[in-house]
């Protein structure tokens, strides 16, 4: 989604711009821009498509690297086309003002109607570039550039981080956030700003997360922060505990391969310090309720989008089978516009990769109202979600750069395995033996997607026989139903091959109409309590033709005469197969996306992190 970047100080300015926007490319964009402050003018650059596209446009501005001051931004488009025009920066009326803004102005058609009334002519499609003209019309009343700015911030209800110049004021970059992240960076070679922590690792790592409705006035060498009326703050600077972000495909043609290579690794680092030996209790100090209250819980629901979805209906059944306490899992879009059932008997749990994605952090703060413990399972515990909750639980999966999700969802089920066993030591709810075998093989998976990731033969092959399909059918039933929803999720993202995920006992109910010969329909089935069930809609889907492709740790011979293809992934107990069955549909995705030569790490339309409603 969209990046911001800024800089004040004397070191190479158009350098750091592109470079701290290049960090942030891996969110997904559609066009960039920068604006820098050059004798006494604001010049702007744009461009529609990638960063390359304005690196040639800048070619023989070489002097604009000693301008002074400077923003960029990187735009994934939500209102009006991805075009130069909606590119930021945008310019006020009269070019006193240029800024760059990550979020929404939901009132951005009253604001333009207000503005146009008064004179101001719009050119663009976009709801920034009401915030521009605001400014600017706030000007006419003071010579104080920050009070401008705040009674702009004001009359804005929405979203926003916003990176602003003024034409009348080169010695000050202003910034701003509301309900969308923004940091200030701070170095004895010039200050920063920046939507998100890897644009500035290479330069500083003392920083200051902004608030919402706070106000930076940066200058060289000092730092304001206001609240919106204008009453100085004492933030304190903190630094960030990161190396500066090598991202480096490391061989591999895509991220995406490499992150999905990365998994036994990231299963390893997220057991570390946590369960050691299958004898010794699990350590989650991070969870921060008593055990009387994790015993007195009467609840527990779960919030999350997409993949992350999808990790937090393994974690229901996860809870409800080892602990039998009601779970209910919510997307966090449907969450936040319906009553909102929680208190402090319950605990909810978000779930969220980047820690960013806006409807997650809606519903997350909705359920905190009403007095629920939050407890956060990220993979950034820099992000708002960790910074809001009451407990975290980093997961460890290493910086993510592929869109697609796939070693963070991994580790997001590692979590959850870890959290229902803690919940099932303390409330005694699983026989010790039980308890002991499963903290034994959860010790034994890392291998096990080893096992996988050195065998892809067969879902090679898979790749090659099904890139032309134009549908998928993906049926489980128990706790793989969630993994065949991120396997047809997967699929869809980065191939645009449609493709739907079902519970298998649903396909009878409707989707059987869709089967016939040019049909693939994948099944995930494991030895268990559904195996026979998930064997016995396969041979009804098979009987209408459909292509059948099994991903299993079953040797039963039953299986060849009903699935043409075969992806084997090892043994292990059913409750801990999503680990095992992901990968294959991991692989699977991506080797049909790169045979058909998509843009697999970043594909059309999708953003790594949501922070838009
Ligand atoms: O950062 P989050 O985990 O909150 O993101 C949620 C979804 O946007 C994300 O999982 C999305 O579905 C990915 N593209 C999955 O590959």
């Amino acid at each position: 989604m969209c990046g911001i970047v800024g800089y004040i100080g004397k070191e190479p300015l158009i350098s750091f711009l592109l470079n701290g926007l290049s960090k942030l490319e891996y969110r997904g964009y559609d066009s960039a821009g920068i604006a820098i402050h050059k004798q006494d003018s604001i010049k702007v650059f744009k461009a529609q498509g990638k960063l390359d596209n304005l690196r040639s446009l800048l070619k023989g501005n070489e002097e604009d690297e000693k301008a002074f001051i400077g923003i960029g931004h990187i735009r994934w488009a939500t209102h009006g086309v991805p075009n130069e025009i909606n590119a930021h920066p945008h310019v006020s009326f009269e070019n006193k003002v240029a800024l760059v803004h990550n979020g929404i102005i939901e009132n951005y058609k009253e604001l333009k109607e207000e503005l146009t009334v008064k004179g101001f002519v719009f050119q663009s499609q976009t709801d920034t570039e009401v915030i521009a003209h605001l400014i600017e019309d706030c000007l006419k009343d003071t010579k104080d550039f920050g009070h401008a700015l705040r009674c702009a911030l004001k009359k804005l209800d929405g979203a926003y981080a916003l990176g602003v110049l003024f034409k009348e004021d080169p010695e000050t970059l202003y910034a701003a956030k509301k309900n969308a992240p923004l940091i200030v960076g701070l170095s004895d070679k010039g200050n920063y700003i920046a939507s998100d922590v890897p644009a500035l690792l290479e330069y500083t790592k003392k920083v200051i997360y902004l608030n919402d409705l706070e106000v930076a006035e940066i200058k060289e060498n000092s730092i304001k922060i206001t609240d919106i009326e204008g009453k100085i703050l004492n933030r304190k600077p903190e630094i960030i505990p990161w190396e500066p972000i090598s991202i480096n495909k490391m061989g591999y043609k895509h991220f995406m391969l490499k992150e999905i290579h990365e998994q036994p690794d990231v299963i390893r680092q997220t057991l570390f310090n946590r369960l050691t030996n299958q004898t010794d209790p699990i350590k989650l100090d991070e969870v921060k309720l008593t055990e009387e209250s994790l015993k007195n819980l009467k609840r527990i629901q779960i919030i999350a989008c997409g993949t992350s979805l999808h990790a937090a209906l393994v974690g229901k059944y996860l809870i409800e089978e080892f602990i039998g306490l009601p779970v209910d899992v919510e997307a966090s879009s449907e969450y936040i516009y319906k009553r909102v059932v929680s208190d402090k008997n319950s605990l909810t749990i978000g779930v969220s990769q980047s820690g960013e994605t806006a409807d997650t952090i809606t519903a997350l703060r909705l359920a905190k109202e009403k007095g629920s413990h939050i407890l956060v399972i990220t993979n950034r515990p820099d992000s708002t979600m960790a910074r809001d909750a009451d407990s975290l639980l980093p997961i460890n999966a290493g910086f993510e750069v592929s869109v697609a999700a796939t070693k963070s969802y991994t580790a997001q089920l590692l979590a959850f395995y870890l959290l229902a066993l803690k919940l099932a030591e303390i409330n005694k709810s699983l026989p010790a033996e039980k308890l002991e075998e499963y903290k034994k093989e959860l010790l034994h998976l890392p291998h096990k997607v080893e096992m996988i990731l050195n065998h892809t033969e067969e879902i090679k092959k898979c790749a090659i026989k099904f890139n032309s399909s134009k549908d998928f059918i993906f049926i489980a039933r128990g706790i793989n139903y969630p993994v065949a929803l991120e396997g047809a999720l997967k699929l869809k993202e980065i191939s645009y091959i449609n493709a739907t995920g079902y519970p298998a006992g649903e396909l009878k109910h409707g989707p059987i109409a869709m089967l016939d010969k040019t049909m693939p329909v994948v099944a995930i089935l494991v030895p268990g309590k559904v195996f026979e069930k998930v064997l016995s809609n396969s041979e009804e889907s098979k009987a209408r033709e459909a292509r059948m492709i099994a991903v299993t740790s079953s040797d039963d011979k039953k299986l060849e005469s009903v699935f043409k293809y075969i992806l084997k992934v090892p043994q292990t107990d059913e409750i801990f197969s999503p680990i095992l069955t992901t990968i294959p549909l991991q692989l699977l995705a991506y080797y049909i996306a790169e045979f058909l030569g998509k843009d697999v790490d970043q594909p059309r339309n999708l953003a790594k992190s949501v922070t838009v409603e």
